[in-house]
């Protein structure tokens, strides 16, 4: 069907959904990537109504959309409940999926095979991740935050400033 679509629809629109609180590096590099292999990438960012991200959807979008701004085929858009209806929505053909370590591998396929069930026309790639963020996540970024750790490898700084205010704020009102 991906093959179908390449040849006779000619366009091939691709979501790269996560959460991103917040984007890193580690993202930013899929992104680039993904952007070159298809002609239109959607940053796909999930609206999950039952965590407490540290940034809002609005302002994960926000920082998305900054950090993206010279990719001209590349899109960022909140969305909530499954990927694949979002993928339907948007009419994407695929999904893409960075790929740090073989510990991601045992939860992302049994997302892209769940996700196959629920929609055989849309599938998953994935990315393997750069060498040089192999070992970054949003959640060890955060954690080196909340320690006071240099953060400046991890994500540009208007991000890692944000992170750094939002968790000084967060430690002010308690
Ligand atoms: O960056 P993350 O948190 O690893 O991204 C996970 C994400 C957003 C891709 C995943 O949780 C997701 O697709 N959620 C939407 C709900 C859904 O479709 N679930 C069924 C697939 S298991």
């Amino acid at each position: 069907m991906f093959l179908y679509n390449c040849v006779v629809n000619s366009m091939v629109r691709a979501i790269y959904p996560g959460s991103f609180d917040p984007v890193t590096y580690g993202h930013l590099d899929v992104i680039k990537r993904a952007s070159k292999i298809v002609d239109e990438l959607i940053v796909g960012v999930l609206n999950n109504k039952s965590k407490t991200p540290l940034f809002s959807v609005e302002n994960r979008v926000k920082m998305l959309n900054d950090a993206v701004s010279d990719l001209p085929n590349v899109k960022v858009m909140s969305f909530e409940g499954l990927l694949v209806d979002f993928a339907k929505k948007v009419d994407a053909q695929l999904i893409v999926r960075g790929l740090r370590a073989v510990t991601d591998f045992e939860y992302e396929l049994q997302m892209a095979q769940t996700n196959r069930v629920l929609a055989p026309d849309v599938d998953t790639v994935f990315l393997t991740t750069s060498l040089e963020y192999a070992y970054l996540s949003s959640t060890i970024l955060k954690e080196v935050a909340h320690f006071g750790g240099d953060l400046s490898k991890f994500a540009p700084a208007e991000i890692t400033d944000a992170v750094i205010e939002k968790i000084r704020l967060t430690a002010d009102n308690k």
